[in-house]
């Protein structure tokens, strides 16, 4: 569903932030993207969702190159920034609306998944009041349902479990759960390492912009715990 060949980012002024990486994410699988602050990791799902350019690679979703035919490869993918920023002055309904008309969800699909999502996150009741008004938590949760309600083949998420109660962060783990068994893909950072062991079938984990470890969880992982593997991985090259 997503591959990444040889992506490199370069910013302007000269910092190179992810060199060479190559990726694959199947149909049916979640992959945790872990790495300490700075790694690499936002730098490289913004790529993903079309919106960084890059120096050099290639990045495809479901066989479309987000280079050359961005539109196609965004119709298949909904991305999760780490910074809810919406339009403040729509209110909830409105953005999801909008949402929807972009990406042309029928009238009776958006009401039916706006009153899906909108009820399992709490959020109904608050639909007709302005985004200015949320919590971030709230913010947090109507980007999610955006993202939800287009039913996307891809699913990118940057941090999603930051600022989510656990009630709605339970309720996330099923929803990307029921993306994969619908023959979807999830790729998403972290940086709640118990998260990403139990929910991911398969872990990337990147240092100073080098992917230096993937594979299926329980290879990855073995007889101990992703900590313990990131943490012991982390500081030997740490020390190199
Ligand atoms: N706009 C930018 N211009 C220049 N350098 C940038 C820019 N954005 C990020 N970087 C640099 O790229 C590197 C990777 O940053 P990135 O945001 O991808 O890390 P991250 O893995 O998402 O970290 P965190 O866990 O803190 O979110 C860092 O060294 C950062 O300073
Ligand atoms: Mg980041």
């Amino acid at each position: 569903m997503l591959t990444i060949s040889h992506y490199t980012k370069t910013y302007p002024g000269g910092k190179t932030a992810v060199e060479d990486l190559s990726l694959h994410v199947a149909p049916g699988e979640i992959c945790g993207f872990i790495g300490h602050n700075g790694a690499g990791k936002t730098t490289t799902l913004r790529a993903v969702a079309g919106i960084l350019s890059f120096t050099q690679g290639r990045i495809c979703i479901g066989g479309r190159d987000i280079q050359k035919d961005p539109v196609g490869a965004k119709a298949m993918t909904a991305f999760l920034p780490d910074n809810p920023d919406i339009y403040e002055f729509l209110r909830g309904i409105e953005y999801l609306n909008l949402i929807a008309d972009l990406y042309e969800i029928s009238a009776s699909d958006r009401q039916k998944r706006i009153g899906l999502y909108g009820d399992a996150f709490g959020l109904t009741g608050e639909l007709g009041s302005a985004i200015a008004s949320y919590s971030h938590g709230m913010k947090q949760k109507l980007a999610l349902i955006s993202a939800l309600i287009r039913r996307p083949k891809l699913l990118v998420l940057d941090e999603p479990f930051v600022g989510l109660d656990p009630a709605a962060s339970h309720l996330l783990k099923g929803y990307l759960q029921e993306i994969c068994d619908e023959g979807g893909a999830v790729f998403f950072s972290t940086h709640v390492l118990e998260v990403a062991e139990k929910l991911c079938h398969t872990i990337a984990i990147i240092q100073q912009g080098r992917l230096i470890r993937q594979g299926p969880t329980q290879e990855v992982v073995g007889d101990s715990s992703l900590e313990d593997v990131f943490l012991g991985l982390t500081e030997r090259r740490d020390v190199s």
